[in-house]
């Protein structure tokens, strides 16, 4: 008889003790929610000169929770009142630069209560066909948000697709963009990287990066080769400049997004005209990974997937000379226009 009300004693504790620690879990894990939301301040500037009653960020952070659910299928539409969800055009796009690290700064500006990101790139300037479909395929492609929200796009190709700047200009002349560059050699051995590694997964032989890179009648730099190309950001910056004037975009330096994202987050913020909402808080560094990855709250956290920070092969250190001395006067010129000098050999 002792033995089984020991038994029922044991049991109730044990039930008591983990609604204790379950309810103190959810209490923590709201205070880091609300601990980003202080104090409440308005979004201002550029996205309209609005009252500070039209931009209450908690509530932005409340809703965004709901849409959360929403997305996730966990509600209704009518049931958490979200009917004033609207797809929006993006009011900024990362236009790239590939491998600058165009998927970490949409993901950590997502952090943000105030934007929301298309998690896909949509490819509809730089694609015909898709620019054939229209402007409200393209605003159907885009997620969800409230009104005061702003959408954020990221497609790579933009940046050196001859045609993308006329177009992005005729849907909205005053949008904001945004270029995230790495140094130049970098770049081009993480853009080999990527490609090398789709042509391993298909069994695929693949040149090596200094037979590329060179050409081997001149030994001079390849400047047919794309990812050396890519590279010479001042030259497709200027076909860009045709239509948008400088102070609609801004420089993120991806090699310090990498070591230090968050001042380089701050100037986007500012540069967005949003009140500075991301902190150290949000971001930590995984030291498995070798990157910082990203903290919504105590609960929820994401490292960027692992095709994002891939080992580099070796390159011939006199090829890395040749392509840095190449690059050179071209990241002069970068600098001169954009008004921020970066620190490339
Ligand atoms: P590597 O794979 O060469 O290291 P993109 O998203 O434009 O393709 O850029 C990919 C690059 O983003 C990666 O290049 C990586 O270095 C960089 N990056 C920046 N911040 C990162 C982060 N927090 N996690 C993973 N990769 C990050």
């Amino acid at each position: 008889m002792l033995f089984k009300q020991q038994a029922w004693l044991r049991q109730k504790l044990l039930v008591l003790g983990s609604l204790a620690v379950g309810s103190l879990l959810y209490l923590v894990a709201r205070v880091g929610s609300l601990d980003r939301l202080q104090p409440i301040c308005p979004i201002e500037g550029r996205f309209g000169a609005r009252s500070q009653a039209e931009f209450p960020l908690r509530a932005l952070q409340f809703k965004r929770g709901l849409l959360h659910e929403f997305r996730k299928g966990n509600t209704s539409k009518d049931q958490v009142s979200l009917h004033d969800l609207v797809q929006q055009l993006p009011k900024a796009i990362i236009i790239g630069v590939r491998k600058g690290g165009t998927r970490a700064l949409l993901e950590m500006l997502n952090l943000h209560p105030a934007v929301v990101k298309a998690s896909q790139e949509i490819h509809f300037f730089d694609n015909d066909e898709n620019y054939a479909k229209g402007i409200e395929w393209y605003r159907k492609k885009m997620p969800f948000s409230y009104p005061q929200q702003i959408t954020i796009e990221k497609s790579p190709a933009y940046f050196i697709t001859e045609e993308v700047p006329e177009r992005i200009y005729k849907m909205n002349s005053s949008i904001k963009l945004l270029i995230i560059v790495r140094e130049p050699t970098t770049r081009a051995i993480s853009d080999y990287t990527q490609v090398l590694e789709g042509k391993e997964r298909k069994n695929k032989t693949y040149y090596k990066f200094e037979k590329l890179a060179i050409d081997p009648n001149t030994c001079e730099v390849n400047t047919k080769y794309k990812a050396v190309r890519t590279s010479i950001y001042t030259k497709h910056l200027e076909r860009w400049l045709k239509y948008f004037p400088i102070e609609q975009f801004h420089v993120v330096d991806g090699d310090r997004l990498i070591t230090e994202p968050l001042p380089e987050l701050q100037l986007v913020e500012k540069f967005l005209n949003l009140p500075p909402r991301i902190s150290q808080y949000n971001l930590y560094f995984n030291a498995t990974r070798g990157f910082y990855c990203l903290r919504f709250n105590i609960i929820f956290n994401k490292c960027l997937a692992g095709s994002k920070g891939r080992i580099h092969p070796e390159v011939d250190p006199s090829v890395i000379t040749k392509l840095r001395k190449f690059f050179h006067p071209f990241n002069q010129k970068f600098y001169q226009i954009t008004g921020r000098t970066l620190n490339w050999p």
